[in-house]
């Protein structure tokens, strides 16, 4: 009889930029997401999951450019290349968007201009001076005599016109809708993060582009000289994907975004005023990740520390990566990839307590029942105490699931199998085997393992489907399963033949690992000389940001300060800095400069400073501050 669904779960991945080929961050919110959506369809929910890529804009045209093809062949190609991955990898995805298709444009031109007549965009004019060879705009501060600082020419005035989203207007509704709703952006770090943007005034969204500049978008409906600014065409597809195939009513006000924290602006700021605007109802969850570190350093193409999926998943098996990916990270937080960590967590949990389990326990069925899955005998009560325990589970990791603690979700599933492999040690089934008089004792240990691993392989499913369904076949179960036979601790058919094979999870041999790793890790051959070393991870603990001066003062107690208003992202701080010789007061507002946001706040005569910012020195005690290259809005992280 088919269940009633219990709920619905609609899951997003962003959609990926198409100007790199995927990674493993790239490959974790989709096996996240994958895994999600799988426990939702074992607990009976209607679940659409649906992935996708992101095909317009500047960045994609200047990439198809710089690979000398059109836009349209290059993004083809790309995106192909994240689908494939993905099947590859076994995601289970029900749709893959792509923002290039008819069917989306369609709806993000309906919304706009539906937005547009109800007078929520507005045309402006934004001018300034304009580095040709920067491709960029410049404030007059800015300048170097009147010349760009990185090319000493100087610049041109230049204006473009551009179509503005208000949204600013929608600031006030968009912090009640948060306070709220607290689990609308979760973890509660990020929904926090949020809110304080939304304290200061989050201005206007530019949302177009002169298409004589930027040929590469999404024409605005009701001026074709301007295409769509890519993430107000991106965020769209969320919603598109469903209007274009009848199914919003089905599964709209049940959507839940999963992304990382690079994307948490236009997530929580611009995605929920756009939908406010539009008349459309706020999707329920935001669930925002930490990164995946490689090198304690976020990946990235240009830091060539880039790992790629397909890579690992050759290498030790797709479903012992996703496992490591799942069971090493904590939602909201950071974590560091390790290739070692990874062969260590197969070795201790998959080959050690879960290989071990299935290993001990079909030898054994083979040698004193010849393979034949045995009935209960009475039930004692340490069996009775494995029989609750394994029955607790379902609901237990479903419910850490629906909190998105999968790492804890897996380690119940772990204990429990811990707790199967104690519980043989203690009854001993070699004794018992000894003694015919103990041959019911001996069927019901031997059953217990058996019901034990099917429950667990249930339940490990969504995160190791082929593994798990490996499993049960040498079990001797071949049907699909539920969540109900996950609630049972005598589901397997007594009388039935299992079918022992090879080993599911092969142990690494670390020894090994360890010397290829050590090879490709060596020291460059000349390293810098140091006053003293710090480890990598006492650098992480440092956080530096782009800061922009607003306001600057003479300390008025020390000749040597300056007192530094600073807007650190939405943070306003104080920052009392020793630069006043080399620096004045006036020549310090509006630059950009790079402060050191979490050192502990102290008093310089009398003025409690909240950070540091950053200067080089010569040896003649000469000063210049440390900035940017090319210019970063406040609040950037600098790693
Ligand atoms: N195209 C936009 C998203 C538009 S959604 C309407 C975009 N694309 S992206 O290709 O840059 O993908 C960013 C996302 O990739 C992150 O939010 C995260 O899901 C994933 N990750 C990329 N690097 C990552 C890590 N190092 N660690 C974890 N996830 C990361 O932004």
């Amino acid at each position: 009889m088919p269940t009633t669904p219990r709920d619905v779960f609609y899951a997003t991945t962003p959609i990926f930029y198409v100007n790199a080929d995927p990674h493993i961050g790239h490959a974790y919110t989709t096996i996240l997401v994958d895994v999600a959506a799988r426990y939702h369809r074992l607990a009976g929910d209607d679940t659409y999951f649906l992935t996708g890529t992101d095909e317009h804009g500047e960045k994609i045209q200047k990439a198809a450019d710089a690979a000398g093809t059109t836009p349209q062949a290059y993004v083809d190609r790309v995106s192909e290349t994240f689908k494939s991955t993905w099947d590859k990898m076994g995601i289970s995805y029900d749709a893959f968007i792509r923002t290039t298709e008819s069917r989306h444009q369609q709806v993000v031109q309906d919304i706009l201009q539906r937005v547009y007549d109800q007078g929520d965009i507005i045309y402006g004019e934004y001018g300034g001076l304009y580095c040709v060879k920067c491709e960029r705009y410049y404030t007059e501060k800015e300048l170097e005599g009147g010349l760009c600082p990185q090319h000493e020419i100087e610049p041109e005035y230049r204006s473009e016109a551009n179509y503005f989203f208000r949204m600013e207007k929608y600031r006030p509704w968009l912090k009640d809708a948060i306070e709220s709703q607290p689990d609308l952006i979760r973890p509660e770090g990020y929904r926090n993060e949020v809110l304080a943007m939304l304290r200061e005034p989050i201005g206007d969204l530019s949302i177009s582009r002169p298409r004589a500049r930027v040929p590469w978008g999404i024409p605005l409906p009701w001026d074709s000289d301007h295409v769509t600014y890519v993430w107000f065409d991106a965020l769209l597809n969320y919603y598109s994907e469903l209007e274009s195939k009848g199914l919003v009513d089905r599964y709209w006000r049940h959507a839940q975004h999963f992304i990382a924290k690079d994307i948490v602006k236009p997530h929580g700021v611009f995605w929920p005023t756009m939908l406010k605007a539009a008349g459309l109802p706020l999707f329920k969850h935001l669930n925002v990740h930490g990164y995946w570190l490689s090198d304690e350093r976020k990946m990235s193409k240009s830091l060539g520390n880039v790992i790629r999926p397909l890579d690992l998943h050759d290498r030790y098996g797709n479903d012992a990566f996703r496992y490591y990916l799942m069971r090493d990270m904590t939602f909201g937080l950071d974590a560091s990839f390790h290739e070692l960590g990874l062969a260590e967590r197969i070795n201790a949990d998959l080959a050690n307590d879960l290989g071990n389990l299935l290993n001990r326990t079909l030898g054994m069925l083979g040698k004193y029942r010849g393979g034949v899955v045995p009935a209960f005998g009475p039930l004692d009560a340490d069996t009775q105490a494995l029989s609750d325990r394994f029955t607790a589970l379902p609901d237990e990791v479903l419910d850490l699931v629906e909190e998105l603690q999968f790492d804890r979700a897996l380690d119940r599933v772990m204990e429990g199998v811990r707790e199967a492999n104690r519980y043989v040690s203690e009854k001993k089934p070699w004794e018992l085997a000894k003694d015919d008089a103990k041959a019911d004792e001996l069927d019901t240990v031997l059953r217990a393992c058996l019901e034990a691993l099917r429950v667990a392989s249930i339940l490990l499913e969504p995160v190791m489907p082929e593994k798990m369904q490996a499993l049960r076949t040498q079990l001797g179960v071949t049907s699909d399963v539920t969540l109900e036979d996950a609630r049972r601790f005598d589901g397997l058919q007594g009388g039935s033949q299992a079918q022992p094979g090879e080993p599911l999870f092969p142990r690494v041999d670390l020894d090994a690992l360890k010397e290829s790793l050590a090879g490709d890790t060596e020291a460059p051959a000349e390293a810098l000389e140091h006053k003293d070393t710090v480890t990598i991870d006492d650098f992480a603990k440092l956080e530096f940001r782009v800061a922009e001066v607003v306001a600057a003062e003479d300390h008025p107690k020390a000749d040597r300060l300056l007192v530094l208003t600073l807007q650190v992202g939405p943070e306003t701080r104080t920052v009392v800095s020793g630069i006043k010789p080399h620096y004045t007061a006036d020549t310090m507002v509006g630059k950009k400069v790079i402060v050191v946001a979490n050192l502990a706040p102290a008093k310089l005569r009398g003025i409690e400073s909240q950070g540091m910012i950053l200067a080089a020195e010569d040896a003649d005690g000469k000063l210049s501050l440390a900035g940017l290259d090319v210019d970063l809005p406040s609040g950037s992280e600098v790693r």
